[in-house]
């Protein structure tokens, strides 16, 4: 190598391999079908909030790992999870991302289900008597769905572990806000970024980039405190990072959250936890905001972001909850737009002209350090059974 040229070069070889991520990661589909059969069919998956199916009949409909589900609080109140699509020859059931029903009829041949998943009618059913086939035979295939603080999640694997084993313990880090009152979504929207999946969730981890939020760098980033907030890791690839009280009068025409913080934190409270491996929940004092995504290609998704606040509140306290909400993240607020402006222009880079990305700061797991980026690939790693950092190990 020439010697004007070693100086722009980061010595890749010599560094740990935890310590940087081929980006090939970031755009090869043969990773990301490995992805989606290693992680997301594995793991269990924030779908939505109980408060959403608020009602008897109540559904909501996602995909996970490719498979496209219906979510649907029933008569008895219990909430299911169900492959959508017809048992009779595979056509997508519901259509609409939500409503209530009290059946599901398929358009194509007029079988139709219940809010439980049974078949309760197939026309002309005597058609089958020759092969032994009635609809009791015939209801849609369920997959395990378990809610814990208002939060519903389902797993498409029938041997994992139950959800909280799975959760580690992690959301004990919001058990005095959920235990103090109940929560509802008031906010949802939608976005496709033209970004990897592991990017946006990068952005919820590694607080480094905090530089790009201008909002951030004048309310929280002036406080010393800032810098020396500790990273705490629980099993499973999970992380939270200690409090900061923000101040939110520092920034133009900014004030104080302190009259509307949710129940259960100090005013002007701030808290982070990520759920590995697709989950932030984020609260600024007076609203929780939880990101989840659907991986839509290698360097595609989809996210959905929630923003919650005290269930049955006076119009006025929502109103300003709802203003909160959209000044930093709602889709004209400052700080969503702004991630997604960083994200979708490495995106545009990966494996082209940039072939690696660092992750190598060490700050004793204090606020800054590349720590919980660093745990999210060793348990991405675990999972997949590939090497984040090494290209000669991924598949060819
Ligand atoms: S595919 Fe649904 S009724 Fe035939
Ligand atoms: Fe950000």
């Amino acid at each position: 190598m020439k010697e004007n040229e070693t100086f722009y070069s980061i010595p890749w070889e010599d560094l740990p391999p935890t310590h940087y991520v081929d980006n090939r990661i970031f755009c090869d589909q043969k990773i990301f079908d490995i992805e989606q059969r290693a992680i997301f069919s594995k793991v269990w998956k924030f779908v939505c909030c109980e408060s959403e199916l608020a009602g008897t009949n109540d559904f909501r409909t996602t995909t996970v790992a490719g498979v496209p589900l219906l979510i649907v609080r029933g008569p008895d109140a219990k909430i299911r999870a169900m492959v959508n699509s017809c048992s009779h020859r595979g056509v997508k059931l519901v259509e609409e991302p939500a409503g209530n029903a009290r059946k599901f009829e398929c358009l194509f041949h007029r079988w139709t289900y219940d809010a439980r998943g049974r078949c309760i009618d197939i026309p002309r059913e005597e058609g089958y008597a020759c092969v032994k086939i009635d609809k009791a035979q015939c209801g849609l295939k369920q997959v395990r769905c378990e809610s814990t603080r208002g939060l519903v999640f389902v797993n498409l694997d029938d041997d994992a572990a139950p959800l909280e084993d799975y959760l580690a313990g992690c959301l004990s880090v919001f058990d005095d806000v959920f235990g103090q009152v109940e929560l509802e979504v008031f906010h949802f929207h939608e976005q496709v970024l033209d970004t990897d999946w592991k990017h946006w969730q990068e952005t919820n981890m590694e607080l480094y980039h905090e530089y790009l939020h201008v909002l951030n760098r004048k309310t929280g980033m002036i406080d010393p405190a800032y810098f020396n907030r500790t990273w705490h890791a629980f099993e499973n690839g999970h992380m939270a990072v200690d409090p900061l009280i923000i101040q939110y009068e520092k920034m133009q025409g900014g004030a104080s959250r302190e009259q509307h913080t949710l129940p259960g934190l100090k005013p002007n409270e701030f808290r982070l936890l990520d759920i590995f491996p697709d989950v932030m929940l984020n609260c600024r004092a007076s609203v929780l905001r939880i990101d989840t995504q659907i991986p839509l290609a290698a360097g595609k998704t989809l996210v959905q972001f929630r923003g919650l606040g005290v269930k049955g509140e006076p119009e006025q306290m929502r109103r300003q909850r709802i203003r909160d909400h959209a000044e930093f993240w709602g889709p004209f607020g400052r700080n969503l737009p702004e991630d997604a402006l960083a994200t979708e222009r490495q995106k545009e880079t990966m494996g082209k002209a940039s072939k690696y990305s660092l992750m190598a700061r060490e700050e004793n797991r204090l606020t800054q350090d590349d720590f919980p980026v660093r745990e999210f690939y060793r348990q991405w790693e675990r999972l997949t059974g590939l090497r984040a950092a090494s290209a000669s190990m991924l598949p060819e």
